[in-house]
């Protein structure tokens, strides 16, 4: 793999779990991982051994005996606000995973506590780095298919047993929530969401609806019901309805000219994640995904949430 010029940052991990094994894995193959932590002390010495980086089953242990720049949390979400203000009050850079916090206000004071200790704060909104939603991004940017009006998104999976602390809004539909904002440029003016459960504690379907400025429009559709791993989406433009795939990173443009399938990089969203938070912290490159894009998201899921229980728009002034 490619080192670039990152290797100056001393990384170390937070929750070496189902999703954290990949950002160790990469860190690893960096060369920037320094230590690892896991609450479970044989997944830390099983993934220290692996990577022959120190282990801890504690981040208070870890802090008294490590040195670092820069830090990866990627614990449950009922977790990240504690473990994300020991590490910015100690003034280290923090790549938390998505959602940022499971309160908006919790976030809000991350992102103050980030900019009070110029420090580096990104959450792990990870399909901006997607080559397909970066090269729809350029379309829409450039207008090379006209004004985009109207996306669709469907992110549907089994269950997954293991997430106990947030239904499927926050763990699932947050990914498609920052991607409307992302493509649109824009923050929504008005949520509106039906969402029910049928296996989990917490909500396990949801529609949402987000309402941006000149009546545009995403709908995204989320559920822990359909046996297989769905996760596409449409992007409606003026001249064009342009399709894609998050996972096979493969997109369709339908015009009146007939079909296009441009031609694609493929690459690890993951890695081009990792990789620009380490050079942000490094002064190299701008952060994609900044602390208040983050907090936004929570904001719109808190809405959605909302929404679907008094079954109302929630109207928001998000900055
Ligand atoms: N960006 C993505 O596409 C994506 C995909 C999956 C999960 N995630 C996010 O990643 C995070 C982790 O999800 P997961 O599926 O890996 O969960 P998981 O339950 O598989 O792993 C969590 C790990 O954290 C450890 N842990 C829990 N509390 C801890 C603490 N206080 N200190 C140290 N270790 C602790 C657990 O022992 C476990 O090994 C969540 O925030 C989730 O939303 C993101």
């Amino acid at each position: 793999m490619d080192n670039g010029s990152v290797l100056d940052v001393r990384v170390i991990q937070i929750g070496i779990g189902g999703w954290g094994k990949n950002h160790a894995r990469i860190l690893s193959q960096m060369g920037v991982l320094t230590a690892i932590c896991d609450a479970d002390s044989n997944r830390a010495k099983d993934f220290g051994t692996k990577y022959s980086v120190n282990h801890y089953s504690s981040l208070d242990l870890l802090l008294k005996s490590e040195k670092f720049d820069a830090a990866f949390v990627c614990t449950p979400t009922s977790t990240h606000f504690s473990i994300a203000t020991t590490l910015l009050q100690k003034k280290k850079n923090v790549f938390v995973e998505k959602p940022m916090t499971y309160l908006s206000h919790e976030g809000d004071e991350l992102q103050n506590l980030a900019y009070k200790n110029k420090v580096v704060l990104t959450c792990g909104y990870i399909e901006r780095f997607n080559p397909a939603v970066a090269l729809i991004k350029d379309y829409v940017k450039s207008k090379k298919y006209g004004e985009l009006i109207m996306l669709e998104f469907h992110r549907e999976n089994r269950m997954p047993l293991h997430i106990k602390d947030v239904g499927i809004i926050y763990d699932t539909s947050v990914h498609d929530i920052d991607t409307a904002m992302w493509l649109f440029d824009d923050t929504p003016e008005v949520v509106f969401a039906r969402s029910g459960k049928i296996k989990h504690d917490h909500e396990d379907f949801a529609t949402i609806m987000l309402g941006f400025k000149d009546s545009k429009v995403a709908i995204i559709s989320s559920n822990w019901i359909t046996p297989t791993r769905v996760r596409k989406f449409n992007a409606v433009c003026e001249d064009a309805i342009i399709s894609s795939d998050f996972i096979s990173q493969e997109v369709k443009i339908e015009t009146n000219n007939g079909t296009e399938i441009p031609r694609k990089d493929v690459a690890e969203p993951l890695l081009l994640e990792i990789k620009n938070f380490l050079a942000a912290c490094e002064g190299k490159e701008e952060l994609l995904v900044k602390p208040e894009h983050a907090v936004n998201t929570t904001k719109i899921a808190e809405a959605a949430l909302l929404s679907s229980q008094k079954g109302t728009p929630i109207y928001l002034e998000l900055k």
